[in-house]
């Protein structure tokens, strides 16, 4: 998407060739600042201290630290402990495990001096597969938010997301923002509840930031407000992203995203959540069974910003000594997703609907 007019990616190559480059997401809204990585350590940092985040950002990322890590030493052990590395950098998101296992198996039977070359198109193609999986998830959305919108006879069609989904935390267009964006530019009049999503503020800082750039009508809100905007009848549809789909259809995302959930349920509000297909964990069949990323309490008690003088700061919010607990996802039962916008099309959030779509993934025999 476009920054001042230049289209960019949340990560690239650098154009010596050298290195990777990346949004530092840490920056923003206050500041676009790029940033090169020159190593794996690089990359696992990255990832871990959200520079980079997203669950098909983290997977992208990881699999440019292959190729960082096999420009240094492209031996059995250096792929075995670069794939280990990386892999403990956050837990939750599958696409992690889906990118690193996918680029080991592509590197693992190749002579170590064809590695470097074949990691290089291992990551540039999980990036091109990105960019063009979330465009299709956006034209299967848009159907969904062209039919409310023909219901309201051109009125705004309202959608509360939660968290930062878009562009950002992908190679391109968004999962839960593709639909938006293209129905933006195809003339749908859209407005976005944006949930500031404490405590990292990704949609305060990250999708609004997106948003705005793009012209899209829309308006932070603390992330106690979903329930009662929806009670006022504010709320057309919820649309989320994920970092991890279960074979069932239960969804792990951002802290916060159950509890809009159950307000869209209550209010009769559908709630959709959009992925590509590295997210779905084929290997589990219930949510509760995903490890869930307990973050530094520190997340909670302080808060970064902007003062009025531009200078970047960060304050305490807690009395000291109170302790802070911080558990970055939670798991919406699929009971409460009305379906699962995929790059294939729209699914029930149920083992048959995604089945439907994904039938190579049916048990043989
Ligand atoms: O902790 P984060 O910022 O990596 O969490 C991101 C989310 O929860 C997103 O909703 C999810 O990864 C889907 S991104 C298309």
């Amino acid at each position: 998407m476009k920054v001042n007019g230049t289209h960019y990616r949340p990560i690239w190559q650098a154009k010596d060739g050298e290195a990777v480059e990346i949004i530092d997401q840490t920056k923003l809204p206050h500041a676009f600042e790029t940033l090169r990585l020159t190593s794996m350590q690089d990359a696992a940092h990255a990832i871990k201290a959200m520079l980079v985040r997203g669950a098909p950002l983290i997977g992208a990322t990881a699999a440019w630290g292959l190729w960082l890590a096999m420009r240094e030493d492209a031996s059995d052990g250096n792929l075995e402990s670069a794939y280990t590395m990386l892999m403990a950098t956050r837990p939750t998101a599958v696409n992690l495990r889906w990118a690193l296992d996918a680029g080991r198996a592509k590197l693992a039977p190749l002579a170590p001096d064809a590695r470097v070359e074949a990691a290089k198109t291992f990551a540039e193609q999980v990036c091109d597969e990105d960019a063009e999986l979330n465009h299709a998830i956006g034209r299967h959305g848009l159907e969904i938010i062209r039919a409310i919108a023909a219901k309201k006879s051109g009125e705004t069609v309202n959608i509360l997301t939660h968290c930062n989904a878009g562009w950002l935390a992908t190679v391109d267009w968004g999962t839960a923002t593709s639909p938006i964006y293209q129905a933006h530019d195809e003339g749908i009049p859209v407005h976005v509840w944006v949930d500031e999503t404490r405590p990292r503020n990704q949609g305060a800082f990250l999708t609004a930031w997106e948003l705005n750039n793009h012209g899209v009508p829309h308006t932070v809100i603390v992330d106690n407000a979903g329930g009662h905007l929806m009670q006022h009848g504010k709320v057309d549809m919820v649309i989320t992203g994920t970092d991890r789909v279960t074979a069932n259809g239960d969804v792990a995302n951002k802290i916060g995203t159950y509890l809009k959930a159950l307000a869209a349920s209550d209010n009769g509000v559908p709630f959709y959540v959009a992925l590509p297909s590295p997210t779905i964990d084929w290997t589990l069949d219930d949510g509760m069974r995903i490890e869930i990323e307990e973050r530094s309490g520190e997340e909670v008690t302080r808060i970064p910003g902007r003062l009025d003088d531009g200078t970047l700061a960060s304050v305490t919010i807690t009395p000291k000594g109170s302790p802070a607990g911080n558990p970055a996802f939670d798991v919406t039962p699929a009971r409460l997703v009305t379906g699962l916008i995929t790059e294939r099309g729209v699914s029930a959030a149920t083992p048959a609907g995604l089945l439907s779509l994904f039938p190579e993934h049916r048990a043989a025999g």
